[in-house]
């Protein structure tokens, strides 16, 4: 068998994407283990939810650190506790180029467009505002730049006229839980390399 991969996982909200991939862990979906759940926000409804799943959380409140100082205790942490894969759940900050550096294409996010539109909040309000036909949710690699690292997984959904955030976000929200997982277990595969910008599977 040996020994799990073992993921860090960020976040700042709601964490529906962390449950998605703690439930596809607990079903043997995917072959890793959560060695931490680390959230900037004490609100943080995910952090709560981490603990009643009985997994490590650590709260580590970014309010007045400047960027890399935070991130420096961010990747302290990581790093004590084995990190193989570091994985962004709705965190809602940039990471430094220091942070990028210490886990190099160990960093994946999920984004809730087809990037490279639609970067940064609220992404699904400004799908409905450019009035674009389809959207969908994005799984990237992490560099220092917002939601912009070489591409993983997509997934395409329609925007029906009666669309508002909130409906669209809910079913977008659905193909993240889903592609998530999927990116996860790809880049532990290990069965890819990264050319300039694209992630192309190596032949089996
Ligand atoms: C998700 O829709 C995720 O794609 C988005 O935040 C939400 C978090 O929900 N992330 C970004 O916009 C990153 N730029 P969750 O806390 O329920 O997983």
């Amino acid at each position: 068998m040996g020994t799990l991969p073992r993921l860090g996982i960020l976040l700042s909200g709601r964490g529906s994407n962390f449950m998605a991939i703690a439930d596809n862990i607990a079903a043997g979906k995917i072959r890793a283990e959560i060695a931490i759940v680390i959230s900037n926000r004490a609100d943080a409804a995910g952090l709560e939810e981490a603990r009643k799943r009985g997994l490590e959380t650590r709260l580590i409140p970014s309010k007045g650190f400047e960027r890399e100082q935070y991130d420096r205790m961010v990747v302290d942490v990581l790093k004590e506790k084995k990190v193989d894969l570091v994985c962004l759940a709705g965190f809602m900050r940039l990471l430094s180029a220091y942070f990028v550096s210490h886990f190099p294409n160990r960093i994946l996010n999920i984004h809730p467009s087809i990037l490279p539109s639609f970067p940064g909040l609220e992404a699904q309000h400004q799908a409905l505002q450019h009035g674009v036909k389809f959207s969908g949710c994005t799984v990237h690699f992490v560099d220092e730049n917002l939601d912009a690292g070489p591409i993983i997984a997509q997934a395409i959904v329609s925007i029906l006229d009666e669309d508002t955030a909130e409906t669209l976000s809910a079913r977008i929200l659905k193909e993240e839980h889903r592609i998530y997982s999927e990116a996860i277990n790809f880049v532990l595969s290990g069965n890819f390399r990264i050319k300039e910008r694209r992630v192309i599977q190596s032949s089996r």
